[in-house]
């Protein structure tokens, strides 16, 4: 931190929005273009990247409005390689595992414990940097999209009979040998990468800082993360102040909220299924880091049931998003929390969209053929089917009543 002084916060926003999205290689990815911020000893060399952070921060107008607000905003992490915000810690570890190796060091492979979307990203990075990767998933809990994705990129896919948590507890194992690098989020160089949002936001905003961010929780990574870069702006001087943080958990697996609740004592539990299966975690390895981030941010915890998170989802789907469930908690702790008065209506709100919608195609089509277990369906819109005929396509026109208002 003290080399980082040596520059003006103005010199680093000049520098920080030069970079952005140009082709300068590895700056112009939102990650490396704040290489110094983030991972400086790294040789330029050993990056693998592909291209991640820049996503973009919408205003969301419309779904806004209708919750009486008129600065809300949603940013898509998952509009970028692997299609989910772990892109932006996988590309920092990735590229120290191939210094590592390039530096006679000896690994094997890296690997790690996933929901579904960290195999994806390291699967990912790991085949572009040609190093070995193994991903333990919990068989029949992920995505099919995501499980195809690791295993297009050639990783060795282990599918086990448990959930997340069994899959943690062996992969923690499994990297006690020394050729097997841990590549779960407890790892610190993936929240290196991940703070990364939190700077990028506000450089969207225009080096503004809005006053609330929504972050769905799983394994608590990411809130810790989103809060240290926000604390890495206010010590170098580039902020004057933090925003309020929000973690949204499914109430199937709500741990954090339980420990919210009980003055942050907190205690693991089993996690039910639920349609948000990337944070069905009942044991989440940052926790600690979570709370003491959520306790310099004000911070709120909030939990969404099947139907609210579904609900959700398709709410704001409605107004043009393409939402994954996870997002979907966390506009449901956004809808909860406008209507008990504690988000105002001219807050500037951000939702951090984790995942990329096309992901969840069972959640969708499961939501809109009323097929979802506990989820009272309200925002359906499934398909008319009808014959080859003219008449019958006026009459379904004219007498369609589902029209977006
Ligand atoms: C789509 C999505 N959203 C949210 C999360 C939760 O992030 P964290 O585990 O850092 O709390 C994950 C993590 O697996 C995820 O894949």
């Amino acid at each position: 931190m003290s080399a980082l002084t040596k520059q003006s916060a103005e010199e680093w926003t000049q520098l920080f929005d030069e970079r952005y999205k140009r082709t300068a290689w590895p700056y112009g990815s939102a990650v490396w273009g704040k290489k110094e911020w983030v991972c400086p000893d790294l040789r330029n060399e050993s990056v693998v990247s592909m291209d991640e952070g820049g996503s973009n921060l919408f205003w969301a107008e419309r779904f806004g409005r209708e919750l009486g607000m008129n600065d809300l905003w949603v940013k898509l992490c998952g509009n970028s390689h692997t299609g989910s915000f772990k892109d932006l810690g996988m590309t920092v570890l990735v590229s120290v595992v191939r210094q590592i190796i390039a530096d006679g060091g000896t690994i094997r492979a890296v690997a790690c414990a996933s929901t579904g979307d960290t195999s994806a990203s390291l699967a990912a990075y790991a085949a572009a940097g040609g190093i070995p990767a193994i991903v333990l998933l919990p068989r029949g809990k992920v995505s099919t999209a995501q499980l195809l994705q690791p295993i297009a990129n050639g990783a060795l896919v282990l599918a086990l009979d448990t959930d997340f948590d069994g899959c943690m507890a062996v992969v923690q194992r499994l990297s006690l040998d020394e050729g097997i690098y841990l590549a779960n989020s407890m790892n610190s160089l993936r929240l290196e990468g991940q703070k990364t949002v939190a700077i990028e936001i506000v450089q969207q905003l225009d080096w503004n800082v809005p006053d609330v961010v929504i972050i769905p929780g799983g394994n608590l990574g990411n809130v810790s993360a989103l809060g240290a870069g926000f604390e890495m702006m206010a010590s170098l001087g580039l902020i004057k102040k933090q925003p309020q943080i929000v973690v949204a958990q499914a109430e199937a697996a709500n741990p954090l909220f339980r420990a919210y609740q009980r003055d942050w004592h907190f205690e693991p539990i089993e996690a039910n299924p639920t349609q948000a299966s990337a944070i069905q975690i009942g044991n989440p390895v940052s926790v600690r880091k979570a709370i003491r981030t959520l306790e310099r941010h004000q911070g709120i915890v909030e939990q969404a049931s099947e139907s609210e998170l579904a609900d959700a989802a398709a709410r704001a789907d409605r107004t043009g998003m393409y939402n994954c469930p996870h997002t979907g908690v966390a506009l449901a702790a956004l809808i909860k929390l406008r209507k008990r008065g504690l988000i105002d209506a001219r807050s500037r709100v951000v939702v951090v969209s984790t995942a990329s919608g096309l992901k969840f195609t069972d959640f969708k089509l499961g939501y809109h053929e009323q097929r979802l277990p506990e989820v009272n369906a309200l925002h359906t819109n499934a398909p008319v089917e009808l014959p080859n005929d003219y008449d019958s396509v006026r009459r379904a026109i004219d007498t369609h009543s589902g029209w977006n208002p």
